[in-house]
C-alpha cells in the first residue's frame, strides 16, 4: 500500500544524527538533502518512502515525540531518562555508548559512604535526584549546571558531580575519578505512543528492519 502520510522523526543534533542516517543509509533509507552542509533548511524529506527528518537539541528530542510533532525520536538515553516523557522507548541502537556516573576527587569517596549531605552538581538533576534518592536513599543540595560541570568540585561549588563518561579523559586531566556508576547509555528509538496505536505495521516494520540489521552486523 502507498503511504500518504510523512512519518517524521526527530534526531538529536550532532553525532547522534550522523550516526542515525548512516544506520538509516545500511537498511536503504537515504535522504540526500540532509547531506547538504550548507543548507540551511531544518526539516528534510525522503519522498519515496515518505518520510521526514528535522534536527532538534537534544534533551527537545523526547518533547517533539511526546507531542506528537515527530513519530519517532533518537536520543541518547541520558535525555530520554532526565526529561521522562510520556513516550515508548523502542530501540537501542548500540552506538553512543558510556557510562552514567558519580565522579569527584578521590576524597569524596568517603562521603558517598556515610551518606553525608553532600552538593551534588549536574547537567542532569533528575537523573542525580533520583539515583541519590530512591537508589541510596541519601539526602543531597542538587545543583543544576549547563555544562562543563567537571569544574563543579574543582572550584568548590560541589563535592561531586553526576555525569556522562565516556573514555574518561576529561575525569582524568582534571584530577577527578568515577566514584560509583548508575547506568550504561547508548542512543535510543523512541515513538509517540499515539502513532504506534495509529500506524503499528509501519512503525514495527522499520523497528524490526533496524533492529535485524543491527544483529546481523554485530553477529
Ligand atoms: C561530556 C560530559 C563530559 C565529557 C565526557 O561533555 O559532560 O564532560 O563529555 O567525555 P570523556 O569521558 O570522553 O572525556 P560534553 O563534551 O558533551 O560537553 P559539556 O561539558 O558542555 O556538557
Amino acid at each position: 500500500m502507498e503511504e500518504t502520510r510523512y512519518l517524521t522523526f526527530a534526531l538529536g543534533k550532532g553525532r547522534l544524527a550522523s550516526r542515525t542516517l548512516e544506520l538509516l543509509e545500511e537498511i536503504g533509507i537515504t535522504c540526500e538533502e540532509m547531506k547538504d552542509k550548507k543548507s540551511r533548511k531544518l526539516v528534510f524529506v525522503n519522498e519515496e518512502r515518505k518520510l521526514r527528518f528535522f534536527l532538534a537539541k537534544g534533551p527537545d528530542v523526547p518533547t517533539y515525540v511526546e507531542y506528537g510533532a515527530a513519530d519517532i525520536g533518537v536520543v541518547g538515553k541520558d535525555t530520554v531518562l532526565e526529561e521522562n516523557r510520556r513516550v515508548y522507548e523502542v530501540l537501542d541502537l548500540g552506538f553512543g555508548k558510556c557510562r552514567m556516573c558519580v565522579c569527584g576527587p578521590e576524597s569524596a569517596r568517603e562521603l558517598l559512604m556515610h551518606h553525608e549531605r553532600i552538593r551534588v552538581s549536574s547537567k542532569y538533576p533528575n537523573i542525580a535526584k533520583d539515583y541519590f534518592y530512591n537508589k541510596k536513599h541519601q539526602t543531597v543540595d542538587i545543583i543544576r549546571l549547563n555544562g562543563s560541570v567537571e569544574l563543579g568540585p574543582m572550584v568548590g561549588l560541589s563535592d561531586v558531580i553526576v555525569d556522562i563518561v565516556e573514555t574518561g579523559s576529561t575525569l582524568k586531566e582534571n584530577g577527578l575519578a568515577v566514584l560509583e556508576e548508575i547506568c550504561p547509555l547508548s542512543a535510543r528509538m523512541i515513538v509517540n505512543q499515539v502513532s504506534m496505536q495509529m500506524q503499528p505495521e509501519r512503525i514495527k516494520k522499520l523497528i524490526n528492519e533496524i533492529r535485524e540489521h543491527l544483529e546481523t552486523r554485530e553477529a
